[in-house]
């Protein structure tokens, strides 16, 4: 593909297709086949969690200090089952999403080939998922008719710089936290393997979907900017009622209400929220994507001091 010489870097930025081909050579060099590259075979730890402690929605609350040592890797079990379905679902609308991008798109260049390499990674990372919920003998949590159909609806509004920023939404606040828990010696060993291939993979889509963003961002309208950077905004809600999923408390045997309660007042669950949005935010902020409107709704949900 050849493009027109860019007027306006200052700095050579490299063109999308240059960043594509890049991230094809990664990806050659270094992609997993869950199938292989985790041991489904090895047998469950007795008593290690399946997402550390520090975070799990409860702790930090009265309700947590109650809960006996079961209970709690009970309900760290549940809290991985609903974050690997919260996975699957986003990672099933990126994906249609990024396949009606490839509808616009030249199939004979390296953009589209290096979409469709990336939704190849997707469709691996959603089978891992779906075996690890039932590796450590959850079931996935699914989605109500309502949220079918507006799943279904969502991915034709995604276009241009929204495509870029939702998926950044999707990918950056895990990534984030699963950088940080992946190596805490307390975890399965299958959550561990799970999120050291799951980072890998994820960091050449976080390059991607960021240089979407920095390149779309030189010729965006202000309309555009003003608009994305306030329906961004949207992720907060979205996010903290996906990840606060009342279903969660219910499997794991506790009292739903008690335990909604404590967890929306729960000041650690929020500084947890904020660790992981803060690179987003910082890059959202940094390319002008931080709305009045937008800033509002992902502090309301805690996901901004
Ligand atoms: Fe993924
Ligand atoms: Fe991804």
């Amino acid at each position: 593909m050849t493009t027109a010489p860019e007027r306006t870097a200052p700095t050579a930025r490299p063109s999308m297709a240059q960043v594509a081909g890049r991230l094809i050579n990664g990806s050659v060099r270094r992609s997993y086949e869950p199938d292989v590259a985790i041991d489904w075979d090895a047998p469950l730890v007795e008593g290690k969690y399946f997402l550390p402690k520090e975070v799990i929605s409860l702790y930090g609350t009265p309700y947590w200090e109650e809960l006996t040592e079961e209970q709690r890797i009970a309900l760290s079990r549940e809290e991985l089952a609903n974050v690997l379905s919260v996975g699957l679902w986003f990672e099933n609308i990126l994906n249609r999403g990024l396949l009606l991008q490839l509808l616009r798109e030249d199939p004979a260049g390296p953009f589209a080939h290096y979409v469709l390499t990336e939704m190849g990674d997707e469709c691996r990372h959603m089978t891992m998922f779906g075996k690890v919920i039932d590796r450590v003998g959850a079931r996935p949590y699914r989605m109500g008719r309502r949220d079918r159909f507006l799943a279904a609806a969502l991915p034709h509004f995604l276009r241009g710089s929204l495509l870029w920023v939702g998926a950044l939404i999707g990918e950056e606040i895990f990534d984030a936290q699963q950088r940080r828990i992946m190596a805490d010696p307390d975890l399965q060993p299958v959550v561990a393997q799970l999120m050291r291939i799951h980072v890998i993979e994820e960091a050449r889509h976080i390059k991607f979907a960021r240089e979407g963003v920095v390149h779309r961002m030189q010729s965006a309208s202000r309309l555009e900017r003003v608009l994305v950077g306030n329906l961004a905004g949207l992720g907060g809600p979205v996010l903290k009622r996906a990840l606060t999923n009342p279903g969660i408390y219910h499997r794991a045997g506790l009292d739903v209400d008690r335990a909604v309660r404590e967890v929306r007042a729960n000041t650690h669950h929020d500084e947890m929220a904020v660790i992981g949005f803060a690179p987003l935010a910082a890059f959202l902020e940094d390319n002008g994507l931080m709305g009045r409107v937008g800033r509002r709704l992902w502090r309301r949900n805690g996901f901004l001091p």
